[in-house]
């Protein structure tokens, strides 16, 4: 029996906005991020007291069972922004922006940007790349939909960067990276994910940017942090990227119960009387009294 002790579930909380992501940056205050997919993990999530709620594109790997993101369709995601909606009142939803779906034209990022606040009830957009994203990021933010960049490994690109592989670890590509930050933060994100950079240097642009960081893989010092829930649950055994930390381990678990059950069902110990449901004996004699007259006839 374990002794960790579990918080109460918070009741009531007031909405996160991308104003308390702000705030909670001045004051030096933490913010906790995680994903989710589902109406359930929403709801535990949001009872929790998570800040925000990312739907990530990894939906595609960790649920749907794609090799990575890439075959993610706005479809896809929305079906799965709409359960999460359902679930989570309080945190701030963020909505993955798929492949494909953004990287067109500014006027096609707007209208799918528009879909998730319209047809999959988030809060806010995230989406990946550096300075080339200038233009749309301005015309989604122009159209009053809040954007959140993402920097570093951004997994829509595994080919280009030859797999999935940390960012930032020579003098040159940590210059580009910061100068990418700045450009997302002028074009009006209200926050940006650093995912797989060094620590000093994810600490260094947290500090020279005026938007709140969320780190993956990018040390201590971000304003925020985020994990693919299914990693921190133990629940993808694909593979797991060093910088994430288990915190359970459901898929032993999972496994577990489900061998249990298989042999219950198998030694006919399972349903056993209090999972079953018993006829009044006087309905039941009746019954079988009914059925003998019928049988003589
Ligand atoms: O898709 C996702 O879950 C993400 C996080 C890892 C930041 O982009």
């Amino acid at each position: 029996m374990s002794t960790t002790t579990v918080s109460a579930p918070v009741s009531a909380r007031k909405k996160i906005t991308t104003l308390s992501f702000q705030q909670k940056k001045e004051r030096g205050e933490p913010i906790t991020m995680l994903t989710a997919y589902d109406y359930p993990t929403a709801l535990t999530l949001d009872q929790a007291g998570i800040d925000s709620i990312l739907v990530g594109d990894s939906l595609g790997m960790v649920v749907l069972g794609y090799e990575n993101t890439l075959p993610v369709t706005m479809e896809e995601m929305l079906h799965h922004c709409r359960a999460v909606a359902r679930g989570a009142k309080s945190a701030l939803l963020i909505g993955d922006m798929p492949f494909m779906s953004y990287q067109v034209s500014a006027e096609e990022a707007t209208r799918n940007a528009g879909r998730f606040l319209q047809q999959g009830g988030m809060d806010a957009v995230k989406l990946e790349g550096g300075r080339e994203r200038a233009d749309a990021i301005h015309a989604i933010v122009a159209a009053g939909i809040p954007v959140m960049g993402h920097l570093g490994l951004t997994p829509q690109s595994v080919h280009q960067l030859g797999g999935f592989r940390a960012q930032g670890k020579t003098a040159l590509a940590a210059q580009r990276l910061l100068e990418d930050a700045q450009v997302l933060a002028q074009a009006g994100c209200f926050s940006l994910v650093l995912e797989s950079v060094p620590a000093q240097l994810a600490a260094y642009i947290s500090q020279r940017i005026n938007i709140p960081t969320i780190g993956i893989g990018a040390g201590a010092d971000c304003d925020g942090q985020v994990l693919v829930t299914h990693d921190l649950l133990g629940l993808f055994e694909r593979f797991t990227p060093k910088f994430v930390k288990q915190y359970a381990h459901l898929n032993a678990e999972m496994r577990r119960a489900f061998g249990e059950y298989m042999s219950e069902v198998q030694a006919r110990q399972f349903p056993g009387a209090e999972h079953s449901l018993e006829m009044n004996a006087a309905e039941w004699h009746t019954f079988l009294g009914a059925q003998e007259s019928q049988n003589e006839k």
